[in-house]
């Protein structure tokens, strides 16, 4: 059965992370996966989730499964960091929620709830956008296509493009957008342009699925909800993905949320039916740590508010990489203007580095990043900033 199968290309990104884990240079970089480090180049475990984890080590007085769609305490804490504490889409019981195994989990769990009860319908992804979307809807059943969103040249959103084609998308397809720190470019939606989206999507009957993968990573938890919120404001029916592998740092955890918002709560608990029959084909019911020390977080106010200094230290470290790697990259005689990578926002930034480029990183200097030229800034430190910034200087002279 196995001996005619050849091997499948590595992943676009974790298989860069597997090949950077063989290579022997020393001063190797790997800007590929988005994983935040810390100025002595670690990841850490948050201060919060170490307390969490004693408390629940100390509580804990079960390993007995978790309810198919996990614990009403986490699905209502979800549903409150993405729309506020009162909004009338979490009192009024029009959302429900479901504990997914990362934010990539809530995805797929989208679409297979998608497949079931729209068969044939149209993923609308963004130009350019995550690498793995495709593969997730598709193996799902659906269908991708995808819509103008980053023009290169202006390092700007084409919004006229993008809008055009969004007024094209028949009613029933889904509209995939990044609720914020659009991976991979770093450039979102402005709020007028939310706005008009959201619009657009409500007039076409098109169902909107929000990856919001970096909520607090743009701006602030709340300010990054902002984009999210005006969807829900024109679209009686969306979708959102939540993940807490960022702005937790609990990427190995695999912890995340689906949320659907339905026209009333008659309409979301007959959906979440569904949305559990696909969660106990696929993964059963979810792994249950990373949930609990999310929701212990979230439920304790002290914890809480030393979390939301966690998440601001690491958006401000981020920020600051970005103006330290323009800068340097200037030091080193790079005469390419790079200043919009410190107007970006989130872990990621789109270099404009060609392919060959990044391959001549890679074996020339051990320096990984994503084929399309996608830096993770968050993968920068003061550390391997000077060795960084001349690797890029050395192969943009070689053209
Ligand atoms: C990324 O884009 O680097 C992250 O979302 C991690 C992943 O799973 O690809």
């Amino acid at each position: 059965m196995f001996d005619s199968i050849t091997p499948a290309p590595p992943d676009a990104i974790l298989g860069l992370t597997e090949a950077f884990k063989k290579d022997l240079n020393p001063r190797k970089v790997n800007l590929g996966v988005g994983v935040y480090k810390d100025a002595g180049g670690a990841t850490p475990v948050l201060e919060t989730v170490k307390e969490a984890e004693r408390r629940l080590l100390s509580g804990e007085k079960t390993k007995s499964y978790l309810p198919i769609d996990g614990s009403p305490e986490y699905a209502a804490a979800s549903q409150r960091l993405v729309f506020g504490d009162s909004h009338a889409i979490v009192t009024s019981g029009r959302a429900v929620t479901a504990h997914a195994p990362g934010g990539t989990g809530a995805l797929r769990v989208a679409g297979d709830f998608v497949a079931q009860i729209t068969p044939g319908a149209t993923v609308w992804l963004s130009d350019p956008t995550w690498p793995n979307h495709p593969s997730v809807f598709q193996s799902a059943g659906l269908k991708v296509a995808s819509y103008p969103y980053f023009d290169p040249a202006a390092n700007a959103i084409d919004f006229e493009r993008m809008l055009a084609t969004l007024g094209t998308i028949p009613a029933g397809d889904v509209l995939l957008l990044h609720g914020c720190c659009h991976n991979p470019t770093g450039v979102d939606l402005s709020p007028a342009q939310w706005q008009a989206v959201a619009e657009v999507a409500a007039q076409r009957g098109v169902l909107p699925l929000l990856d919001f993968a970096y909520q607090g990573f743009a701006d602030g938890l709340e300010e990054d909800a902002a984009g999210v919120r005006a969807v829900a404001a024109h679209c009686p029916e969306m979708f959102v993905a939540s993940s807490y592998s960022k702005n937790f740092g609990l990427y190995n955890e695999r912890v995340g949320a689906l949320t659907l918002v339905a026209r009333s709560p008659q309409a979301a608990e007959a959906s979440l039916s569904h949305i559990k029959r696909c969660i106990r084909a696929n993964y059963s019911n979810p792994p249950a740590h990373g949930g609990e020390i999310v929701r212990t977080i979230l439920g304790d106010p002290e914890l809480r508010r030393r979390w939301e200094g966690e998440v601001a230290d690491m958006r401000q470290r981020i920020n600051t990489m970005r103006h330290l790697f323009v800068e340097t990259l200037n030091e080193k005689g790079v005469d390419r203007d790079f200043s919009f990578i410190a107007r970006q926002r989130g872990m990621f930034s789109f270099s404009g580095l060609t392919p060959a480029q990044v391959k001549a990183l890679r074996e020339r200097h051990a320096v990984y990043i994503v084929g399309s030229g996608r830096i993770s800034v968050a993968g920068m430190t003061e550390g391997n900033m000077d060795y960084l910034c001349a690797a890029i200087a050395d192969v943009l002279k070689a053209g």
